[in-house]
């Protein structure tokens, strides 16, 4: 990557130490199921991240500044993310085992884990890692949002935080690729839609499933409940979406003209309330 592009590196932002855990309001999230929910699968799937991500480091190799910035600092910063939500479910729900559940669910995972399908040109896998990291940032605002409890919320912040300046890096190399590699709107357009449509994932289930099972150890577990449990959470922080902000960091690397954006933007968002609330 030319000098010109290059970004200055990152410094971490915060640590496990900048949380006052003394002071998280068991009273206030104790019955918060979905809550319970949200911040306990997430700790498993960011905890996890090294294992399925992988091969996106050797994707590419050669590219010095783009493989520091991932070992470094984001792999490193997503599974702080998951170090901290860790830290706070055994914190404020201590009667949960989250180590003996957290290995049912890596057992599981890892047998049917498959890395992580990238996208054929270096510009589309950068477009795809700016729709997850959309994706992260928007369901940490939300949850920042919605936690009854100020710890959980300003955990969840650092978090958002952590998330939009990946995104922020990813899309700068997404414009740096585009036009190494001349990659035209429609294309942009199939890896965007591609990875949007993965974002419900297999690891979201199978944690789903995992602590459903915690929670509920005679009730059976399947598709049907998992779309129970994801209706309510849904339900609980639908009205707390950053629909805006999600919809502008998805657009972003078509780089529409602005009218086209207007029109869109509209339809999109009220799509994103459908899907979401
Ligand atoms: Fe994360
Ligand atoms: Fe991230």
């Amino acid at each position: 990557m030319p000098a010109t592009d290059r970004i200055s590196s990152t410094h971490q932002r915060w640590t496990l130490d900048d949380i006052p855990w003394h002071a998280i309001r068991r009273d206030k999230v104790a019955h918060q199921e979905e809550l319970f929910y949200f911040v306990s699968t997430a700790s498993f799937v960011e905890i996890t991240t090294d294992l399925y991500t992988r091969n996106l480091i050797g994707y590419f190799a050669g590219d010095d500044e783009v493989t520091a910035w991932l070992e470094q600092h984001w792999l490193h910063e997503e599974l702080q993310h998951g170090e901290a939500l860790k830290r706070y479910v055994q914190t404020a729900w201590p009667e949960f085992d989250w180590e003996t559940t957290y290995k049912g669910y890596l057992r599981e995972y890892a047998a049917c884990c498959k890395l992580d399908a990238l996208e054929p040109t270096r510009s589309m896998e950068m477009a795809a890692r700016c729709v997850v990291e959309m994706g992260t940032a928007s369901f940490y605002t939300a949850l920042s949002r919605l936690s009854p409890d100020p710890v959980l919320s300003v955990l969840t912040w650092h978090i958002r935080e952590d998330e939009v300046h990946h995104y922020k890096y990813f899309y700068r190399y997404f414009r740096h690729y585009r036009k190494l590699e001349s990659a035209g709107r429609t294309r942009t357009l199939r890896a965007l839609w591609h990875r949007l449509r993965m974002i419900d994932g297999e690891d979201g289930l199978i944690a789903c499933k995992h602590v459903y099972g915690a929670l509920h150890p005679d009730a059976p577990f399947d598709i049907h409940v998992y779309r129970q449990v994801q209706k309510r959470c849904r339900r609980v922080a639908g009205r707390y979406f950053p629909h805006e902000m999600s919809i502008k960091m998805l657009l972003k690397p078509l780089d529409l003209n602005p009218r086209v954006e207007q029109v869109a933007a509209p339809i999109l968002q009220g799509l994103a309330r459908y899907m979401v609330a």
